[in-house]
């Protein structure tokens, strides 16, 4: 009985991290493991080849920790190289235009390598919207990772391929969501005619602080309404949560250029606090 309990104790696993997608901030992550004995570079040496192991021998744990430019929880096959995703704009050779044009995500190593494409939607599936961009709105398609490490977001419009000045129709502004296996959510949208989508943030993948001209906006995934944030200034370029706190970037010549919005992840509306 208390050698069965002992060799339960062996196997408890501490996992310090998640596995992370794409642009994280971290680029390794660590597993704790307890082991009754040092077993870094032995058979049972549990960590990646691309981790490094290191065992404490007052607490018995071992310690795998992904290299830089890796991440994962740090066991065998566990530390995936790093990568960096791209919002691309139209298929590389024509001509970019104001009008409605395809989206896609290049996702390349630290390196790089071409790791792959995934293509943002063109036409309507079920609650999916269509998301593409003007070829010619500079301050568009900025992305961010959720703080959680799961899913890329980004924006866009509920338009044809073609439509006319896009950026400026009356369709819907789209918020995206893509996991890192290139499940693409396109669910979550907002009725701002005129008006400029740049880019979106979220924590989990489900409370999503979205901005363009009309100003920061609070939703979540799957609405088509909003919470308006902006008090005073409303073009806004980049949203970002980074520690939890929500921050802006915007236009040149406003009294803000980069701030932060009230205190932690505010959903209700909030005066800026200028950082520069
Ligand atoms: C695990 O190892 C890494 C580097 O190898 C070190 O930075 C970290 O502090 C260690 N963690 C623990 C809990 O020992
Ligand atoms: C480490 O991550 C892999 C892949 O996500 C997962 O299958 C495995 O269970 C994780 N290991 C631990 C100890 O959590
Ligand atoms: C991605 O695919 C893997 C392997 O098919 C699966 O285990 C995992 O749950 C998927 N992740 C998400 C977020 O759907
Ligand atoms: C979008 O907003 C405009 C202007 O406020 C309004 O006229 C229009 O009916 C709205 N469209 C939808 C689909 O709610
Ligand atoms: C948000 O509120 C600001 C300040 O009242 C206003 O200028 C802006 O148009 C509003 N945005 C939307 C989308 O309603």
């Amino acid at each position: 009985m208390l050698r069965s309990l002992w060799y339960g104790l062996l196997l408890l696993l501490i996992v310090a991290c998640q596995l992370a997608w794409s642009i994280s901030e971290s680029t390794s992550c660590q597993l704790k493991l307890q082991y009754s004995k040092n077993t870094c570079g032995s058979k049972d040496d549990p960590c990646d080849e691309h981790a490094t192991c290191s065992y404490d021998t007052t607490t018995k744990v071992v310690n795998c920790t992904c290299e830089d430019g890796y991440v994962g929880n740090g066991t065998s096959g566990n530390c995936q190289e790093n990568t960096i995703v791209i919002y691309r704009v139209g298929d590389g050779t024509s001509t970019l235009t104001s009008a409605g044009t395809p989206v896609f995500l290049d996702e390349y190593t630290f390196t790089g390598i071409f790791v792959k494409t995934t293509s943002l939607p063109t036409t309507v599936s079920g609650s999916n919207m269509k998301l593409v961009a003007s070829g010619t709105a500079t301050l568009e398609g900025l992305m961010t990772l959720s703080t959680d490490g799961r899913f890329v977001m980004l924006t866009g419009y509920n338009a044809d391929i073609g439509s006319a000045t896009v950026a400026t129709s009356s369709v819907s502004r789209v918020v995206g969501r893509v996991d890192k296996n290139g499940t693409i959510d396109t669910t979550t949208t907002a009725n701002l005619s005129g008006q400029g989508i740049r880019s979106a943030a979220s924590t989990n993948g489900m409370d999503i602080w979205f901005a363009g001209t009309a100003g920061l906006l609070y939703t979540t995934l799957g609405s088509n309404t909003f919470t308006n944030i902006s008090a005073t200034v409303t073009n806004i370029r980049q949203t970002a949560i980074f520690a939890n706190q929500l921050y802006v970037s915007t236009s040149t010549g406003s009294s803000v250029r980069i701030g932060s919005v009230g205190t932690a992840l505010p959903t209700v509306q909030f005066h800026f606090s200028s950082l520069i």
